[in-house]
C-alpha cells in the first residue's frame, strides 16, 4: 500500500496512517491550504470544507485580482511567512536583503520517497525503508529564491506523522531568518482545549487544559534548555476528550533548547498551531547557496482519548526515536549515592554502599557529583574532570575495578556543559564561559555555562571525559545539566550571529552526546537537568532513559509521573527508592509504596544502604524481585492511566498490559486513611474480555470482561499512603 499519494486532478496530497489522514491541497496562485487531519474517511478527499468569503480587513493576494474571496489571511494553510496579509501567527519570519520582511511561499513542486528523511545533527524519529515514507514538498518565495522544503514523515503502523523544514537560499542575496517553526497547521471552527505540562524544579509537567478562546495562547522556554517550567509536549482535544473517549492531538518537539509551541484563534474560530524553536534571540543568516534544518515535530492523532495518544507515542519513541540498545533489554537495577552521601564520601564510603548494593541484589553502582577536581560543594570544579584523589585515594579506576569485582556494573555522573569559576579550567580559560563583554554574570548554582558552541571547548570536555570513562570502563553515564542557559554572547562570534548561540549550544550538546553514544555503543546513558528539565523527544533520541525529577517523594512522584507518562514512555522515567523522611518534601512514606511509585519507571535506589534497617533490606529484596518479574511490562507494555492524581481522589492507580494481553499489574498508592471506608473499585482497561485472568495472589480468576466492566474492590487498609498492588495472567481454565 502507498501511504502517501498526491491526486494529480484535485492537486490533493493524502497521507495515510492505519488510523489518521491528512490532507493538503495546492489551490489558486500556488497556494498550499490545510485540508483535514483525524480519522481515516476511505478514499474521501475532504476539499469542500474550505469557503472563501469576503471579509472585511481580511486582504487579497495581487493575483486575485476582483475576487474578494480568497484571502491569505483567513485560509487554513501547511506553512506561512509574515508580510503577505496573512496577520495571524506565522511559521516564518525572514529579513530580506532590502530589509523587507516578506516572503511569499508558492506551490513548487513534490516528491515521495520510500523511508524517513533525517536531519543533520538533530534528533529524529528514524525508519527502515519498509517502516515510513517521506513527502518533500517544495514551496519557493520566487522574489528572494528561498525556498521552504516541507518535510513529512510517515509511519503508518504507528500512527505517527512528524514534520520539520528545511529552509534554503537559492537566491543571491543573504536571507536572514528570523522565526522558522518546524511545523504549522490550522483546524477549521472547533472548540479545542489544550492540555500542557507546566512545573518547576522538583516538581515537573503537572498537567494543566485550557480552552482556546479568541486570541493567543502558547507555551515555550527562553531558558535555553526545554525546561521543567513548560515541556515541549502539548495535546489539543474537543472539549469533551478524555481519557479513554475523544478525538485528540500531540505536537511533541524533538528538540532541547528554547521552543515554542503557539496557537491563535482567528476572528472566525480557526484555529493555527505551530511550534518550533522560539524566535526570542534566534536569527539564522543565509548566505547564497546555504541552508538551515528545523528540529523536528512529531504528531500524533487519537480517535480514542488521551489513553491511546500515549500508548501511541510509547510505542513510537520505544520503536523509532530512541537508539540504544538497552531500549528493549532489562536495565541495570541501580543505587545512587546522590542522596546518601552528598558530596560528603570517600573511596570507603562508596565501597560499603557498592557491597550493601550487592548484598540486597542490586545490578550497578552509580558515582554522582563530587568524584572530581575539588568539588566538595556546588561552588567549584565544573569543567575539571580529572579525580579528586583526596577523597577517592587511590584513585577511580582502582574503585571501579573494585566494584566490578564484586560483581556490580559501574556508573559516573557528569556535567559536561558547565564551568565554575573556581576551577583550574576557569583559571586558565575565563573565556570559555558564555559572558556578554562588559556585564557580570548571572550565576546559577554558582555555576556559568560553557560555550560549547567552539569546538575546541566541547572537544577539550569531552576528551577529558572520555579518559575517566575509558580508565574505569564505566557502564553507565548520568549527563546532567544544572542550570537555565544565560549571559548568551559568545566571544568566538561577530555581532550579527550572535543570534544563533542558543541554537549552536543545543547542536553542540548533540555532537557531545552523539560522540559519546558513537564511541560507547554499549554505554547505558541517562541524561538528567536537575532531574527533568530536559525531559524530552530530543534527549531521548540519546539516552533512553532520563531522571525524572529531583523530587523522590513518592506522593508528589504520582503527579509528576503521571504528566510525563502523557508524552513519554514509561521505560524513560527515572524513578527511585529514596530515604524518608524525604530531603525534597519532608514527607514520610511506606517503603513498600515508594518501592510501587519507583517501579513505574527505571528502578533504583538513591539511600544509603548502610543505614536501612533488616526489615528494610528484606523489603528492598522483595521489591527487586518483584520489578524485576514486572520489568518487561514496564519496558514494552502497554500503559494506561487508571486513576488521576490531579483529582481529588482517595486512590491513584495505573496499569501494564502484556502485547499479548495474557498479563497484567495494576498498582497504585491509597492515599488518606478513612475511619469506615468506603470500598472502591478497580477497572483494569486494554485485557481480552474473553480471556480468563487468575489473580496471583488469591488464584481466584476471572474473565476480561468481568475485571474491565465488574471491577474489584481496593484491599481496605489502614493508614495513609498504602500500597496497592494486582498481578493477573491469563490461564486456561
Ligand atoms: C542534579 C541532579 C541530581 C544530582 C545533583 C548533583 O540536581 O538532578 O540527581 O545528580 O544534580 O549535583
Amino acid at each position: 500500500m502507498e501511504w502517501i499519494k498526491y491526486h494529480e486532478a484535485e492537486k490533493v496530497f493524502d497521507l495515510r496512517t492505519e488510523h489518521s489522514t491528512y490532507q493538503m491541497q495546492v489551490r489558486e496562485y500556488d497556494t498550499l491550504v490545510h485540508l483535514y487531519y483525524g480519522s481515516p474517511v476511505g478514499d474521501a478527499l475532504i476539499t469542500d470544507r474550505i469557503v472563501c468569503v469576503d471579509r472585511g480587513f481580511s486582504g487579497n493576494p495581487y493575483e486575485a485580482e476582483k475576487d474578494k474571496t480568497f484571502s491569505l489571511d483567513t485560509l487554513p494553510q501547511e506553512y506561512t511567512a509574515y508580510g503577505n496579509g496573512d496577520y495571524r501567527i506565522n511559521g516564518l519570519e525572514t529579513e530580506q536583503a532590502d530589509g523587507s520582511d516578506t516572503a511569499n511561499l508558492k506551490f513548487e513542486s513534490y516528491e515521495i520517497t520510500k523511508g524517513k528523511y533525517s536531519l543533520k545533527g538533530l534528533p529524529a524519529m528514524f525508519a527502515k525503508e519498509d517502516e515510513a515514507e517521506t513527502l518533500e514538498i517544495v514551496l519557493t518565495d520566487r522574489v528572494s529564491g528561498l525556498k521552504a522544503h516541507l518535510l513529512y514523515g510517515v509511519f503508518p503502523h504507528l500512527d505517527v506523522i512528524t514534520r520539520a523544514v528545511r529552509l534554503e537560499n537559492t537566491g543571491t542575496a543573504p536571507i536572514t531568518v528570523k522565526k522558522a517553526m518546524s511545523m504549522e497547521m490550522d483546524y477549521e471552527y472547533r472548540e479545542l482545549d489544550a492540555v500542557h505540562f507546566y512545573g518547576r524544579h522538583n516538581m515537573e509537567r503537572q498537567m494543566e487544559r485550557t480552552h482556546l478562546g479568541h486570541g493567543n495562547w502558547s507555551v515555550g522556554s527562553i531558558r535555553g534548555t526545554s525546561s521543567h517550567h513548560h515541556n515541549p509536549f502539548v495535546i489539543l482535544c474537543d472539549r469533551n476528550t478524555e481519557e479513554t473517549y475523544g478525538d485528540c492531538y500531540g505536537y511533541a518537539l524533538a528538540y532541547s533548547g528554547n521552543f515554542l509551541f503557539e496557537t491563535e484563534v482567528d476572528q472566525v474560530g480557526h484555529t493555527r498551531v505551530a511550534m518550533g524553536i522560539h524566535p526570542y534571540h534566534f536569527s539564522w543568516t543565509l548566505e547564497q547557496g546555504e541552508s538551515f534544518e528545523t528540529p523536528e515535530v512529531i504528531m500524533a492523532y487519537s480517535a480514542e482519548g488521551f489513553g491511546k495518544l500515549s500508548r501511541i507515542y510509547h510505542d513510537a519513541y520505544r520503536s523509532n526515536l530512541i537508539r540504544s540498545k538497552y531500549t528493549e533489554q532489562p536495565r541495570p537495577i541501580l543505587v545512587n549515592n546522590w542522596e546518601a552521601t552528598y558530596f560528603d564520601f570517600d573511596a570507603d564510603k562508596i565501597y560499603h554502599i557498592a557491597e550493601e548494593a550487592k548484598n540486597i541484589g542490586l545490578d550497578m553502582f552509580v558515582l554522582d557529583d563530587g568524584w572530581f577536581g575539588k568539588r566538595d560543594n556546588d561552588w567549584c570544579a565544573l569543567g575539571d574532570w580529572e579525580v579528586n584523589e583526596e577523597k577517592i585515594k587511590g584513585g577511580l579506576p582502582a574503585l571501579a575495578e573494585k566494584i566490578h569485582g564484586i560483581g556490580l556494573k559501574f556508573g559516573l555522573w557528569v556535567e559536561p556543559e558547565m564551568i565554575s569559576e573556581d576551577s583550574d579550567l576557569y583559571r586558565e580559560h575565563p573565556d570559555w564561559a558564555l559572558k556578554i563583554p562588559g556585564r557580570a554574570m548571572n550565576r546559577s548554582r554558582h555555576q556559568l555555562n560553557l560555550d560549547i558552541t567552539r569546538k575546541e571547548v566541547r572537544e577539550h570536555i569531552m576528551n577529558q571525559i572520555f579518559k575517566v570513562l575509558d580508565a574505569c570502563k564505566a557502564d553507565y553515564v548520568k549527563w546532567d545539566m544544572n542550570r537555565s542557559v544565560d549571559n548568551v554572547f559568545s566571544a568566538a562570534l561577530p555581532k550579527e550571529r550572535q543570534g544563533e548561540v542558543y541554537h549552536r549550544y543545543v547542536l553542540a550538546v548533540y555532537e557531545m552526546m552523539e560522540s559519546l553514544v558513537q564511541r560507547y555503543p554499549d554505554l547505558l546513558f541517562e541524561s538528567c537537568s536537575g532531574g527533568g528539565g530536559r525531559f524530552e523527544a530530543g534527549m531521548l533520541y540519546y539516552s533512553p532513559q532520563i531522571w525524572c525529577s529531583d523530587n523522590t517523594d513518592a506522593i508528589d512522584r504520582l503527579k509528576i509521573q503521571y504528566g510525563t507518562s502523557f508524552g513519554y514512555p514509561i521505560s524513560a522515567m527515572g524513578a527511585h527508592v529514596s530515604v524518608c523522611p524525604n530531603h525534597q518534601s519532608g514527607r514520610t512514606t511506606p517503603f513498600e509504596t515508594r518501592g510501587i511509585v519507583a517501579s513505574a519507571g527505571t528502578f533504583g535506589y538513591e539511600l544509603d544502604l548502610m543505614k536501612m534497617s533488616e526489615e528494610e533490606k528484606k523489603t528492598a529484596r522483595e521489591q527487586i524481585l518483584k520489578y524485576k518479574e514486572m520489568e518487561h511490562l514496564v519496558q514494552s507494555g502497554d500503559y494506561y492511566r487508571l486513576v488521576n492524581p490531579f483529582e481529588n481522589n482517595n486512590h491513584v492507580l495505573w496499569q501494564f498490559v502484556s502485547k499479548d494481553k495474557k498479563e497484567t499489574v495494576v498498582c497504585g498508592v491509597r492515599l488518606h486513611s478513612e475511619a469506615n471506608p468506603y470500598i472502591y473499585l478497580f477497572y483494569p482497561q486494554g485485557l481480552d474480555a474473553d480471556m480468563k485472568y487468575e489473580d496471583t495472589a488469591t488464584g481466584k480468576v476471572y474473565t476480561g470482561a468481568a475485571l474491565m466492566k465488574a471491577g474489584l474492590p481496593l484491599p481496605l487498609t489502614t493508614g495513609d499512603y498504602q500500597p496497592i498492588r494486582f498481578t493477573f495472567k491469563a490461564v486456561e481454565k
